[in-house]
């Protein structure tokens, strides 16, 4: 469709973090398969029951702008995700965890980057009820992120106590 506007762009991009978080939830529990930590299984677990209300959210500010709830391919999202997998299979047992940990964190980070700009356009639209969900999420994603930074140097410190 031809993006005229910025209510087009912005229901463009709506469709866009549906996609990444309908994809996320089928990605996490694979992630948390795969972690050799229990507190980073733990993690992972808690951000997809977070993940899951992010989706309802979502289809809330669909809602709100009268538009089918719909997901429109991401391919930055679908690249992040077959780079988790390229490294998750080449990684040996020991640095998995910071692996996963890295690749959680890049979502996370485009997560972080579309609900800061899609605030941000809900608000120069007027839609302000829209823009204080996508402001609910997105201090969601910043403290999944902070648990993860977290996490990491818990893992290097260890695997440097390791070595
Ligand atoms: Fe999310």
């Amino acid at each position: 469709m031809a993006v005229k506007s910025l209510q087009d762009l912005f229901h463009e991009t709506l469709k866009d973090i549906y996609y990444v978080e309908k994809k996320l939830v089928r990605a996490l529990p694979k992630m948390a398969k795969n972690a050799e930590s229990p507190e980073l299984r733990e993690a992972i677990e808690a951000h997809l029951t977070e993940t899951e209300g992010q989706v309802e959210r979502l289809e809330q500010i669909f809602e709100i702008v009268e538009k089918r709830a719909q997901a429109k391919k991401c391919e930055a999202m679908d690249g992040i995700l077959r780079e988790a997998d390229e490294v998750l299979s080449e990684v040996e047992d020991g640095a998995t965890d910071a692996a996963i940990i890295a690749s959680a964190q890049t979502v996370e980070h485009y997560e972080i980057a579309r609900y800061g700009t899609l605030a941000s356009w809900a608000r120069q639209l007027g839609m302000d009820e829209a823009a204080e969900l996508f402001d609910e999420t997105l201090t969601e994603e910043k403290e999944a992120d902070q648990k993860l930074s977290a996490l990491a140097e818990r893992t290097s410190n260890q695997q440097a106590a390791a070595a």
